[in-house]
């Protein structure tokens, strides 16, 4: 994706880190820097620290990191390009015009908007001609009123391999498009069909209002019972949520069911203020798109086992984003839109004001796991519940969920605040012990997952990396190292290629820093790139450091292609010695 320097370089000099982040995160300055709590995860002390002079970020807890673009993309859910855009639209910076290359992909996408839209009103229009009357019967069998199926755009593919075809064919859509919008699909034979085919289908719309996706639900019993769009260049799984274009609106509660049939039922009902996960994963960027909407949530999970593990699971997910968290059980395992039908909205509204909160549901949960008739049977509740509350923070839900306790168990409520108080200190002390290691170990599976070589290679590696975070910071040293280092004598690949890209662009008298590499590289690549800045921080630089790190490089590769020494020059035989001298040391 090239963007022209020129831009980007305006972008940045518009939208420096310390202003675009204060709009998400209060900060405490600090020397130079600024720290907060960390947006990116859920955080009491912060952690989270702004480098205004790099014009960079970096947790310390969770390990993101990188510079303005990486912070929107993450913070504001978006891709590369809509990252720039938002900066650019926050800055009244213009955009340049596109590429070529990104001028076909941005096409493509339109395209397969397009062709989603065109195809929603095709399925929709099928339901009202004779080959979709099964379709109607159906949704009506369930419930809903014709007023609803508009209002989601419900539709119909009927069982043909090409009634989406032949029709979009005639509109003007190529096959590849019809393939790329995961509508078609080719067989073996080169042939395309339908991949939607007898089914009812549920227009999957995003909250600007674009048909990105549909679900496909069979009439009957038979299997698979869903066919859903997977991933398209217009379309991401974990980055939607079903209905949230409607739902964004309706204030900062918002219900999750698990399915696209309830959703639809809960909406018929008034309760229009609820989302469906698209199917039955729950990721974290689902959960921060919940976050950034509402501030409340409902969890309106099925009864059964699967549901039950799925509402533990996202409940101790929600909690970590700081949402109030509340879970409604719905009486005999029924599913809202059954619950509904049978009892009407009225009645399932109480069930949602009475919506046990997390812990409360949790307590709940763990008193029928005992016989509080006994004593023994109080006694081990009593234990296990304190265990529970001590995990709240707040002395005052501590307070609240104690009294419920005492009123359970009939035990004064003091005695158990101090039995929690004593659980707590335990538990403080374990925590501190136990969590250092598992930072370290989480950030260290992340690099791993990025530069894997650098387990292997971890003398050159931690050259390496000092070596281009100071040429990062200091690019005015990319001449003196260039001289002495070629890229291949990096040991690891992601390293080498980050130094050829510090190289080429010096070469062509572009700009060095770090915003320019978040085209290239992903998040985690941003991550590990933004922690090489940060580790070489305020070090003094000077050119012998530089030279000892590009040695230290050098050294490691003649060590390794000592394999063959008839190929290596006087200079690779020297390097050698030293580092097996080194070694032995
Ligand atoms: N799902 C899926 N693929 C399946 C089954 C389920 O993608 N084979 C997803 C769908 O998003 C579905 C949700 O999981 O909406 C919940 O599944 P389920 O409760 O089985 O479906 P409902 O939509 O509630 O359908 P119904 O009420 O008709 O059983
Ligand atoms: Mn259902």
């Amino acid at each position: 994706m090239a963007l022209p320097d020129s831009f980007i370089q305006e972008l940045l000099s518009k939208n420096d880190i310390e202003s675009v982040a204060s709009s998400y995160v209060a900060f405490k300055r600090r020397g130079r820097n600024l720290v907060g709590l960390c947006p990116f995860h859920g955080e009491k002390t912060a952690s989270f620290n702004l480098y205004p002079e790099t014009n960079s970020f970096y947790c310390f807890g969770c390990g993101a990191g990188g510079d303005v673009i990486t912070f929107i993309k993450r913070i504001e859910n978006l891709d590369y390009i809509d990252a720039v855009k938002f900066l650019a639209d926050r800055s009244g910076v213009k955009m340049p015009e596109q590429t070529h290359e990104n001028d076909q992909i941005s096409r493509l996408r339109l395209r397969i908007l397009e062709a989603n839209r065109e195809a929603a009103r095709i399925f929709h229009a099928a339901l009202y001609r004779p080959e979709g009357k099964v379709a109607l019967d159906y949704y009506h069998s369930r419930g809903y009123t014709d007023a609803t199926i508009k209002h989601f755009g419900l539709g119909f593919a009927p069982a043909e391999w090409d009634y989406l075809l032949k029709a979009l064919r005639q509109k003007g859509f190529k096959d590849d498009e019809l393939i790329a919008a995961f509508l078609a699909a080719r067989g073996r034979n080169g042939g395309t069909y339908d991949v939607f085919r007898n089914r009812v289908m549920i227009p999957i719309i995003d909250i600007r209002g674009n048909v990105v996706g549909f679900g496909g639900r069979v009439l009957d019993d038979s299997k698979p019972k869903y066919i859903n769009t997977e991933s398209t260049l217009a379309f991401s799984k974990s980055r939607n949520l079903f209905a949230l274009n409607f739902a964004k609106n309706a204030g900062r509660e918002l219900n999750l069911c698990e399915g696209y049939m309830d959703v639809i039922a809960m909406h018929q009902a008034g309760f229009t203020n609820t989302v469906a996960a698209l199917g039955t994963s729950f990721p974290e960027e689902q959960m921060q798109l919940i976050a950034r909407y509402a501030d409340r949530i409902n969890l309106i999970f099925d009864a059964d086992g699967a549901g039950q593990k799925a509402t533990r699971r996202a409940i101790d997910n929600l909690r970590k984003t700081g949402l109030d968290v509340r879970v409604v059980t719905i009486p005999n395992g029924k599913d809202p839109d059954e619950f509904i039908k049978n009892n009407g909205a009225a009645a399932f509204k109480l069930l949602l004001d009475r919506a046990a909160n997390a812990v409360e549901h949790r307590l709940l949960e763990l008193g029928k796991n005992h016989n509080l008739q006994t004593s023994e049977g109080k006694l081990a509740y009593y234990h296990e519940a304190a265990k529970l509350l001590a995990v709240l923070d707040s002395p005052v839900e501590r307070d609240l969920y104690a009294g419920r306790l005492s009123e359970i168990l009939s035990v004064s409520k003091e005695a158990i605040l101090q039995e929690i108080d004593s659980v707590r200190q335990k538990k403080q002390r374990q925590e501190i012990k136990q969590q250092l290691p598992n930072l370290i170990r989480q950030e260290k599976r992340e690099m791993q997952s990025v530069n894997p070589d650098a387990v292997k290679f971890e003398r050159a590696a931690a050259a390496e990396e000092s070596l281009l975070g100071t040429l990062i910071l200091h690019p005015d040293y990319i001449r003196q190292v260039r001289a002495t280092l070629p890229a291949e004598q990096m040991m690891t690949e992601f390293n080498r290629g980050l130094y050829q890209r510090l190289l080429d662009r010096d070469r062509q008298g572009l700009l060095v820093e770090l915003a320019f590499l978040a085209a290239d590289y992903d998040e985690a690549g941003m991550a590990y790139i933004a922690r090489m800045v940060r580790d070489v921080g305020d070090r003094i630089v000077n050119p012998e450091e530089v030279a000892r790190c590009a040695a230290v490089i050098r050294e490691e590769y003649a060590l390794r292609h000592m394999n063959d020494p008839s190929s290596a020059s006087d200079e690779d035989i020297q390097a050698m010695m030293e580092a097996l001298r080194k070694r032995k040391q």
